[in-house]
């Protein structure tokens, strides 16, 4: 079981949830969040037996490896105000894995946290409406304490962990700690300081001024990331001379993920 505190006077120290196993601190959050759970409560879980990602994948998440945490955050804003959400928590959770560890990860665009060429954690942002509020679900995944021979052989060329990277024993507990707070202090720029988020994602994101492969459903196509635009979107400069924002499926960054 993961446990952990905040100190006493943090806001949402009195409105997080550890569990021993649930299918997905996302899905559970959701059903919370439909339920009236108020702004900052958190969710945790040692393991996941169906934990999701980004493109209806699935998140592999062993007990006593990871931190699987969700946070519910509500905002009276309309959705399209939150566009750039899951970029300012990308920053956040590089800010956490920066102060516990020392090293900073990339962003692979959108979602994904990497070292090298290995993914080392995922956000999923999702969204629920409740009354006039909007109400975001920000789920986080770190790979925290795997070996290398911990990580199923189907993912084992593309992950990594804490541990791998660092040589040492990184508690989920320590991350947790750290990621909620770097997740409270994003809550507070989102906002104030969207301007400061966007130019630290530029910065953290590896997909940027690479070579890149788009696939949307049945098409590929190939092509140059050339800006993140101020939704978060993708401006990718294609080999056929057109240049677009790309805001949804898969964006492969060459020479990553199988991508040669
Ligand atoms: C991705 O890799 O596309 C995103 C992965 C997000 C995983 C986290 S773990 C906690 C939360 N619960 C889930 O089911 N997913 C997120």
């Amino acid at each position: 079981m993961v446990s952990f505190e905040l100190p006493h006077c943090h806001p949402w120290a009195d409105k997080i949830h550890c569990f021993d196993c649930v299918d997905s601190t996302n899905t559970l959050a959701k059903q919370m969040a439909l339920q009236g759970a108020p702004h900052g409560t958190v969710l945790i879980a040692d393991r996941q037996t169906a934990g999701r990602g980004r493109l209806g994948r699935s998140f592999l998440s062993p007990g006593g490896m990871g931190l699987y945490m969700s946070v519910i955050l509500r905002y009276d804003c309309a959705a399209t105000e939150l566009m750039h959400l899951t970029c300012a928590c990308g920053v956040g959770a590089c800010n956490a894995v920066e102060a516990v560890t020392g090293i900073r990860p990339g962003i692979k665009w959108i979602n994904d946290l990497v070292v090298g060429t290995k993914k080392l954690a995922g956000i999923l942002t999702e969204l629920v409406f409740t009354g006039n509020q909007v109400c975001a679900i920000v789920g986080i995944g770190i790979n925290c304490r795997q070996r290398l021979e911990d990580f199923d052989p189907a993912i084992r060329d593309m992950a990594t962990s804490l541990a791998t990277v660092t040589g040492e024993d990184v508690s989920t507990e320590v991350m947790a700690a750290a990621v909620l707070q770097a997740l409270y202090q994003m809550d507070g720029q989102l906002f104030s300081k969207k301007k400061e988020l966007l130019s630290q994602y530029r910065a953290d994101c590896i997909t940027l001024d690479n070579e890149i492969r788009v696939v949307q459903g049945e098409n590929s196509a190939y092509g140059h990331a050339i800006d993140i635009l101020e939704d978060g979107t993708l401006l990718v400069a294609f080999t056929d001379g057109t240049q677009r924002a790309v805001n949804s499926g898969e964006v492969s960054v060459r020479g990553m993920y199988g991508y040669v």
